[in-house]
């Protein structure tokens, strides 16, 4: 147990998907106090902060950062904010949380490293479905070695979003969300097939706008060729109207399955079928030696704290934030050009700058 003392002291800025963030700092209160809340909608975020217990509502992030005793700053903004917002954030000498996507170009991402090596406080961007026990579970496989060669990974996005989900004036639009169903919905899939597969060395994809009136594509595949020569495919739209999201891991020793919900299929329950009774068996006594830890928001924040105390890596890095713009670079790219890309993509790709299309 954490004494009053060693908590960390936060403040979540914007309170759209924020609230979650709070309910997540809630489940580990021995580790976190969230002292402020900052949204530019104060009286959105008013009722929030009563909710919360929370005394302190700013409308302002230059206003809020001028607290001294905050120690975290957890930004839930809208994209095109997060880059100014974070070097505010590290600037004012305070650690940075952000909510995927990080940044809007590699460019940023890269400026952003160099900023946190500069800084003696770090940034850890938002991926917290990979702290689901399903997903965990898997790493724990594989660590054992018990899972082999990996064949093949499919993953499925498919998910409904009307056009109310677009009256929020930042949706939809290239100037502010960046970008459409890849950028902002598939990219925590694809997040877990990296965490699972590591990164892809060539990627093919077609992406397309079918399902809602907007500028940004709503459905789309990709076909990936992961860095160890295994295979991976991706289907993604929003205009499903059974919502499902799955991963499936095809390896020498094992198959593991997600379980299909939309929104939380990185959790239990997911099914681990050996390749033979033998395998069945020593699977079925590693999963019972895991570890349950905190999941989701909560999971990301409880090992945060641990990684400052004890001076480990963060449970998301740059790196990870680096490779999920690179794999969205890669796919706009793709997509626009009708061209395989291989990654990484460094400083002198056409797209390092800015992924937008170019008009
Ligand atoms: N990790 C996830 O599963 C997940 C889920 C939903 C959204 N998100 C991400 O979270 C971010 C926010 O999305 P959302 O759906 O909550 O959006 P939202 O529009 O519902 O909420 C954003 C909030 O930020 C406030 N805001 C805007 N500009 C501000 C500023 N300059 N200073 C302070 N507050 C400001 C707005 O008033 C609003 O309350 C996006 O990057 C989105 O992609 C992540």
């Amino acid at each position: 147990m954490t004494s009053a003392a060693e908590r960390l002291r936060v403040a979540v800025v914007g309170v759209g998907i924020g609230r979650s963030h709070l309910r997540g700092y809630q489940a580990v209160s021995d580790r976190f106090e969230v002292v402020a809340v900052c949204d530019i909608d104060v009286e959105k975020a008013r009722p929030v902060a009563e909710e919360h217990g929370i005394s302190r509502v700013v409308p302002d992030l230059t206003e809020l950062l001028r607290n001294d005793e905050l120690d975290v700053v957890d930004l839930c903004t809208p994209p095109h904010l997060h880059f100014e917002q974070i070097l505010q954030v590290l600037g004012s000498g305070k650690h940075a949380i952000c909510e995927k996507p990080l940044v809007s170009s590699l460019r940023e991402m890269d400026e952003l490293a160099r900023a946190e090596a500069a800084s003696s406080k770090c940034i850890m961007p938002i991926f917290q479905y990979r702290f689901g026990h399903g997903i965990q579970k898997l790493k724990l496989l594989i660590a054992s070695g018990l899972a082999g060669t990996a064949y093949l990974a499919t993953v499925e996005t498919a998910w409904r979003r009307r056009p109310e989900y677009y009256a929020v004036p930042w949706r939809g639009k290239w100037a502010t969300e960046r970008g459409g169903a890849l950028l902002g919905h598939a990219i925590h899939n694809h997040d877990l097939l990296c965490y699972v597969l590591g990164a892809p060395r060539h990627l093919f994809a077609y992406a397309t706008t079918r399902v809602n009136e907007i500028e940004v594509e709503d459905c789309a595949a990709i076909a990936f060729e992961m860095a160890d020569g295994s295979a991976a495919s991706s289907g993604v739209t929003l205009g499903s109207a059974a919502e499902v999201t799955r991963h499936r891991f095809s390896f020498s020793g094992l198959v593991a399955e997600s379980n299909t919900r939309p929104y939380t299929n990185s959790g239990d329950p997911w099914t681990f079928a050996g390749d033979t009774p033998e395998l069945d068996e020593r699977i079925s006594a590693a999963l019972a030696e895991f570890q349950p830890l905190p999941e989701h928001y909560a999971g990301q924040f409880y090992r945060f704290y641990d990684a400052l105390r004890d001076g480990g890596q963060l449970p998301v890095t740059l790196a990870d934030a680096r490779l999920s713009i690179e794999l969205i670079t890669a796919m706009y790219y793709s997509s626009e050009t009708g061209q395989r890309v291989s990654l990484p993509l460094k400083a002198d790709h056409p797209r390092y700058a800015s992924w937008l299309p170019q008009t």
